[in-house]
């Protein structure tokens, strides 16, 4: 065992909501396990991490979080096999990825093993609300946000590490119809949208709920440039299938580079599917759907795994895609959820036993 995670302090709740959840009915993100890793940054390092029972936190009224939005957060999903394994997927690239956040945002970058071992302790005491249905499996929240008071507008000195997590079942109902934006933009050259920063969630909220109220369930962000390129979409990459070819846009520093993403790309070529990572322009798709070559659409996430697209608009005119009987998107989903859940081999070493 890890030095460190001797030194991880349990405090253990006395009354487990655990039996007020119906596991076979789980919606996402709505349900919170008794426990959490919180981990506090002052006098200039991170104190150790502790497990305690799930509560609220209080902050002070000036606390930088509120007013200038420095917050980071991460998206990752813990699993159980036959066998009770607690089993997570590529956890390093997550915590990697959370602290280039952290760089971009000003917080101060986080240790690993406080990531690693602060999230192993947590989910030994909390294994019990890992879901084992098909579908469903324990969201976690790793997030970082500025607890450092004053109205100035700087970097705060103090900071809260927290993990929480969720038993969640599929991030979206049903079918997916998704908006090519043409007026918003969700990230800008030099910008943050590489980061998994609080406020570019907030930003997408508005234009979102414009698309809900024609009928979408999410926006497909394109360049904030031109809007001729298809980007991602509001939580998802995205995946377009034209012909037999898989296509994703490349990453920059206005798209998160998304786990799923990168570890699709993988599995589609490993399985022999034609994969180019390439821009895409919203003409491009739309002459697609107009002539019949365009097959899928997909978006994936942590979160939405991968979520079949059923259509899309674009300038007042709505597409649909055809409904195939044998999917890119439904093999590589059952790939990839069988390599999460040790029902197959991982020959990429991306499982990760706790
Ligand atoms: N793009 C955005 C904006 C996201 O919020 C997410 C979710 O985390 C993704 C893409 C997919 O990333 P990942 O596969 O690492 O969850
Ligand atoms: C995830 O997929 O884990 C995310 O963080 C996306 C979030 C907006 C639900």
């Amino acid at each position: 065992m890890n030095a460190l995670m001797n030194d991880i302090e349990v405090i253990k709740t006395k009354h487990s909501k655990i039996n007020e959840v119906d596991f076979d009915h789980l919606s996402f993100g709505k349900t919170f396990s008794d426990h959490m890793l919180e981990c506090d940054y002052k006098d200039g390092k991170w104190q150790a991490p502790k497990v305690v029972p799930y509560a609220p936190i209080t902050l002070d009224p000036s606390a930088k979080i509120f007013h200038y939005g420095q917050s980071i957060f991460e998206g990752m999903k813990a699993y159980k096999d036959t066998d009770n394994n607690i089993l997570l997927f590529r956890p390093l690239d997550n915590f990697k990825r959370l602290n280039i956040s952290a760089k971009r945002l000003a917080i101060p970058e986080l240790p690993e093993a406080y990531f690693m071992e602060g999230l192993k302790a947590l989910l030994k005491v909390d294994s019990d609300w890992i879901p084992k249905n098909e579908g469903s499996s324990l969201y976690i929240r790793p997030f970082i946000f500025a607890t450092g008071k004053g109205f100035h507008a700087s970097p705060a000195d103090e900071y809260k590490f927290v993990i929480a997590t969720a038993p969640s079942g599929s991030y979206f109902a049903g079918e997916l119809k998704v908006l090519i934006e043409e007026k918003y933009s969700r990230s800008a050259n030099g910008g943050v949208g590489f980061a998994k920063a609080g406020g570019n969630y907030a930003g997408q909220f508005y234009p979102t709920q414009l698309a809900i109220e024609k009928g979408y369930q999410q926006v497909i962000w394109t360049d904030d440039n031109t809007h001729e390129y298809i980007e991602e979409a509001g939580a998802m990459n995205i995946f377009i299938r034209i012909n037999d070819t898989l296509i994703t846009g490349p990453t920059s520093d206005r798209i998160l580079d998304g786990i799923t993403r990168k570890s699709i790309i993988e599995l589609a070529k490993k399985e022999g599917i034609p994969v180019e990572v390439r821009k895409i322009t919203v003409s491009e798709v739309v002459e697609a759907a107009k002539n019949g070559s365009l097959k899928e659409m997909f978006g994936a996430g942590t979160a939405a795994v991968i979520s079949p697209i059923s259509g899309f608009g674009y300038k007042d005119e709505d597409f649909d895609l055809p409904k195939l009987e044998n999917t890119y998107a439904s093999s590589l989903k059952k790939r990839i959820t069988d390599i999460q859940t040790n029902k197959v081999e991982d020959p990429f070493g991306w499982r990760y036993r706790v």
